[in-house]
């Protein structure tokens, strides 16, 4: 669906960003702005900031920042359309939604559609299990022999598939909807000569997205025969993209959010069940890996992750990978293990919700003690070769962690653990990070931007490690102009004019980046001066976002405030001269190692070639670049290991 023009800015002009940001965290008004505790990490100082004047908000813990659409889009998880619908019925404006007529399902966008058809299958089966005769006598004594309360079937929308060819062909084609959008939708397939519903014979999981749509249905069979699979899932379509979902968010992610933490299970039947036991803030993988995508959807709402596994779980080890990739994530991850024989839906039965509860709370275990017990076998063997083995093993893992100071604590708490000497765990831990850093230089930028500004943050001087990608440099360049473009940089020279001095003749190799930065010294030679607000504005939300994503904390607060909590931003601010000086040497660096390797090619190519001449040019040249390299290198002051 798309929303009319004159209706989105209707939305826009009644948006309060403090009363939108209000429904989702408690505010405090510092000066002209507010301040709260980010809901996108799980600080305890407040560095979230919100200003009604500006209408932009800017967290400081997650980096995040932007106007109230899209707090809402990141805050819900949901995408832009569904944002402005939100806050139309937040503030009574109408969107009209057409009704379903035969024509306008057609005539609407196939996603719309195909969330039309789902909607309508998952009312059609759910129907089917509370008054089919076949439905409440399969399906319905199913979920109760199970143990399922009739409010949880209802809260989770399940639903009956009844034994069929054409079931839900028929009765959706009554109502107009077409055998292509069914079969794009995933509800029937269609082989040479024949067409026939996907779900026959099964109960019906619906899986919504975030937002709660239906996008997909797992189908458990209520047969023993081993000829069939146990569930049959909808396959991937428009709408339904497997390793983005995880099945309970929907119903989870408040308590998800409340609890300040997320439980982590393998099956449809897992979730529901502790839901019932009261434990709701819990989702499940559907039985795959873990993937980067579910991850980045749980760290929405958390920063702490809990697995569950199965006690007889053969796949513990082989879900290590799972473990590593929550810790790449920076978030915080434990485990509990039940015993044999059984899984998370299984023991919360058996338990009872308190007992259960309990349970959780006690058994839960940090990832160190976990990999050791599974790789000891609880302790039981303890053969040196394979201690040496279980210890690197635990230190890859913790060199996974971005945060620096997270990564000390659990050296520390490693080396107590495993008995082992702390310093001798560093020095390992050091020679990973290294080497990891070698790999990362073919990673893609933005993400060694945010390993960097890390590592460099955890190393001491004599350990650090500088390879600052361009896209880091420039950006840096960029944010000491516009925040602190009009301080003083010495006597007579702002710091806004020592950058341009300095950074005349370079160019910026990233475009928006060269963007802004151009308009911002266009101004400087104005005379005029440079402040974020001349780069944030409602018409331009891409510049908007990112000269958001460098705003320092001045921005929000007060000057007093601002001198007296310098808790958050670096101590660059105590020495700003100092900053812009080391900055502007990085990013000169970093273009002399451009011309460096461009010179190399060129050599190459005299040589080839047999010019002695220019060959003779670009190695003067190349001593020059060589040595003004090595001069910047160490007025930087840095030690590169290579
Ligand atoms: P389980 O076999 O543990 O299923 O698989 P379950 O949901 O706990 O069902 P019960 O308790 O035996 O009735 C865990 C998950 O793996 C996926 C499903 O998402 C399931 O919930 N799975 C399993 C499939 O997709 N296909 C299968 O054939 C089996
Ligand atoms: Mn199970």
């Amino acid at each position: 669906m798309s929303v009319r023009e004159e209706t989105i800015n209707e939305i826009k002009n009644r948006i309060d960003i403090v009363e939108v940001i209000g429904d989702f965290v408690s505010m405090k008004k510092v000066g002209s702005n507010y301040r709260a505790l980010s809901p996108f990490t799980n600080e305890k100082t407040p560095s979230f900031y919100v200003s009604p004047s500006k209408e932009i908000y800017k967290c400081f813990s997650s980096g995040k920042g932007g106007d109230a659409i899209s707090f809402v889009m990141e805050v819900e998880g949901i995408n832009y359309i569904e944002a402005l619908k939100y806050l139309a019925a937040k503030y009574g404006i109408e969107i009209e939604e057409e009704e379903q007529t035969d024509e306008q399902i057609q005539a609407q966008n196939e996603r719309d559609s195909l969330f039309i058809v789902l909607n309508f299958a998952s009312e059609y089966f759910s129907k089917l299990l509370w008054e089919n005769e076949e439905g409440r006598s399969i399906g319905l004594s199913y979920f109760k022999e199970r143990g399922y309360l009739e409010s949880t079937i209802k809260q989770f929308d399940l639903g009956y598939s009844i034994e069929a060819w054409d079931g839900l062909m028929n009765a959706a084609k009554e109502k107009g909807f077409t055998e292509d959008i069914l079969e794009k939708a995933g509800l029937i397939l269609k082989s040479e000569n024949k067409v026939y519903d996907r779900f026959r014979g099964r109960v019906m999981f619906p899986i919504h997205n975030v937002a709660g749509k239906v996008i997909a249905f797992g189908a458990r069979t209520l047969r023993s025969d081993k000829k069939q699979p146990k569930y049959i899932n909808s396959p991937e379509t428009d709408v339904y993209h497997k390793s983005n979902i995880l099945y309970g968010m929907h119903q989870a992610r408040q308590a998800v959010r409340n609890e300040d933490m997320c439980y982590l299970v393998e099956g449809y039947t897992d979730v529901i069940s502790l839901h019932q036991s009261g434990v709701t803030n819990v989702v499940s993988s559907s039985g795959t890996s873990l993937t980067k995508e579910q991850i980045q959807l749980i760290s929405r709402y958390t920063k702490n992750i809990t697995v569950l596994y199965d006690g007889d779980s053969a796949g513990i080890k082989a879900s290590f990978r799972g473990i590593d990739l929550i810790l790449e994530h920076d978030l915080n991850v434990r485990a509990v293990v039940f015993p044999d024989g059984e899984d998370p839906d299984s023991y919360s039965r058996k338990l009872g919700s308190e007992a259960f509860e309990k349970y959780l709370k006690e058994k839960a275990q940090d990832f160190i003690t976990f990999k050791t017990n599974v790789l000891t076998d609880g302790g039981k063997q303890n053969d040196p070769v394979q201690r040496v083995e279980v210890i690197r093993d635990i230190v890859e893992s913790i060199s996974l962690i971005p945060d620096g100071i997270k990564r000390s604590v659990y050296i520390r708490s490693c080396s107590d653990q495993l008995k082992i000497e702390e310093q001798v765990l560093i020095s390992e831990l050091n020679k990973i990070l290294i080497a990891n850093q070698r790999k990362d230089r073919q990673k893609v930028q933005q993400e060694q931007v945010v390993e960097q500004d890390i590592q460099e943050a955890v190393a001491t001087p004599e350990q650090q490690v500088v390879e600052h990608t361009t896209f880091y440099v420039e950006r840096e360049c960029l944010r000491m102009l516009i925040n602190y473009g009009a301080e003083p940089y010495e006597e007579n020279l702002s710091i806004g004019e020592f950058i341009m001095q300095e950074t005349a003749d370079i160019s910026f190799e990233h475009p928006e980046i060269a963007n802004v930065y151009q308009t911002a010294i266009k101004r400087l030679s104005n005379g005029q001066s440079v402040e974020p607000d001349n780069f944030i504005s409602p018409e331009d939300p891409q510049t908007s976002q990112l000269v958001i994503g460098l705003l320092d904390m001045k921005y929000f607060v007060s000057e007093g405030w601002y001198e007296r909590h310098r808790i958050h931003t670096s101590h660059e601010s105590e020495d700003l001269p100092k900053a812009t000086f080391k900055i502007v040497l990085r990013l000169k660096r970093k273009k002399l190692e451009a011309l460096i390797a461009e010179n190399d090619a060129d050599l190459k190519l005299a040589e080839d070639a047999g010019n002695i001449i220019e060959l003779e040019n670009l190695l003067k040249m190349r001593m020059q670049l060589k040595s003004l390299y090595d001069q910047v290198t160490s007025q930087l002051g840095i030690v590169v290991s290579k």
